[in-house]
């Protein structure tokens, strides 16, 4: 029985796939959604599915960018620029895709209450992070105008930052991949979107196993300040998973491209 019932669904996608693609996930003829349900989605997938993932993807592997001649160009701010922008829009997306959905459930599935518990820890982690972002202290160093500073002394606290954002931030963006593939079950979306939303996490995936294995993660520290251990921060241990640090050569050695 089960299976006869899926050759039909199979030959229906085979015969008819665009309307099978066009669709609800639970296959039923017509689908309703409110206007603010299919908002909330957009500025919710637009936050958490790909300006949040983005800047972090920038932050990790683009500290040097392809070309940059390390460390004789040092503190490349390109990053810099990149991870705040995506990070501040993909929140403010994320906060008006909030406030669109707040106190709209009633009785509440357990699909839609998981959704609703996932959501609001994703919101407070978005929140906690740009929080984080703004409170990790003075950078210092011969870049700046003050040798002393959090960054370039890696002080107790500028240590805590890095570990606490860096894996509060991946984290969420794992949690946030589900909470989206929960919020269209509960909303029984178009199937199209169910499968672009899978191809779009595979090309990240995918990018971010290539890049760290071109060694592309590079301590934050060294891009900044190079790899002279005349800098306090490069004799303490690198602060995160799969972070590397290289001496001018090894940098310049580097298989491949970007
Ligand atoms: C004003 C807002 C923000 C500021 C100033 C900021 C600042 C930073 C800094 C300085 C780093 C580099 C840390 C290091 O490598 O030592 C970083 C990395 C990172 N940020 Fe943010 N951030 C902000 C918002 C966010 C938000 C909202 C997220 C949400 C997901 C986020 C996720 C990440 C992640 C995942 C990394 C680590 C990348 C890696 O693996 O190296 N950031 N951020
Ligand atoms: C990571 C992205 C998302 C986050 C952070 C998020 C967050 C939330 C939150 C916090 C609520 C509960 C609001 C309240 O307390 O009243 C909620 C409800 C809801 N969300 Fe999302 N959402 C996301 C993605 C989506 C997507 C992609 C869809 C649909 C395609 C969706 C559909 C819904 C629906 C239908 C409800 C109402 C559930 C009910 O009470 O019946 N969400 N969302």
């Amino acid at each position: 029985m089960e299976r006869t019932l899926m050759a039909a669904a199979a030959h229906a996608a085979l015969a008819q796939p665009w309307s099978w693609l066009l669709a609800p996930l639970s296959g039923a003829d017509e689908h309703h959604i409110a206007d603010w349900t299919a908002w909330h989605a957009r500025l919710m997938v637009l936050g958490w599915g790909i300006l949040l993932p983005l800047g972090a993807l920038a932050a990790r592997f683009f500290k040097i960018v392809p070309g940059q001649d390390w460390p004789a160009q040092l503190d490349n701010k390109a990053w810099w620029h990149a991870h705040r922008a995506m990070q501040y829009a993909g929140v403010l997306a994320m906060s008006a895709g909030l406030w669109l959905a707040w106190g709209t459930g009633g009785v509440r599935g357990a699909a839609a209450q998981l959704h609703a518990w996932l959501g609001w820890g994703l919101c407070i982690a978005g929140w906690a992070q740009v929080a984080g972002g703004l409170l990790r202290g003075g950078k210092g160093g011969p870049t700046d105008v003050r040798l002393r500073g959090d960054h370039y002394d890696m002080t107790r606290w500028r240590v805590g930052f890095e570990r606490v954002h860096k894996s509060l931030g991946w984290l969420a963006i794992g949690v946030a991949a589900m909470t989206i593939v929960l919020g269209l079950a509960i909303a029984d979306a178009p199937r199209w979107m169910a499968v672009v939303l899978v191809i779009w996490w595979s090309a990240f995936a995918a990018a971010f196993a290539l890049l760290q294995r071109r060694g592309r993660c590079i301590d934050t520290y060294q891009a900044i300040w190079g790899p002279d251990a005349a800098h306090p921060g490069n004799r303490q241990p690198v602060v995160g998973w799969g972070v590397r640090r290289y001496t001018a050569a090894a940098w310049r050695a580097r298989s491949g491209p970007p």
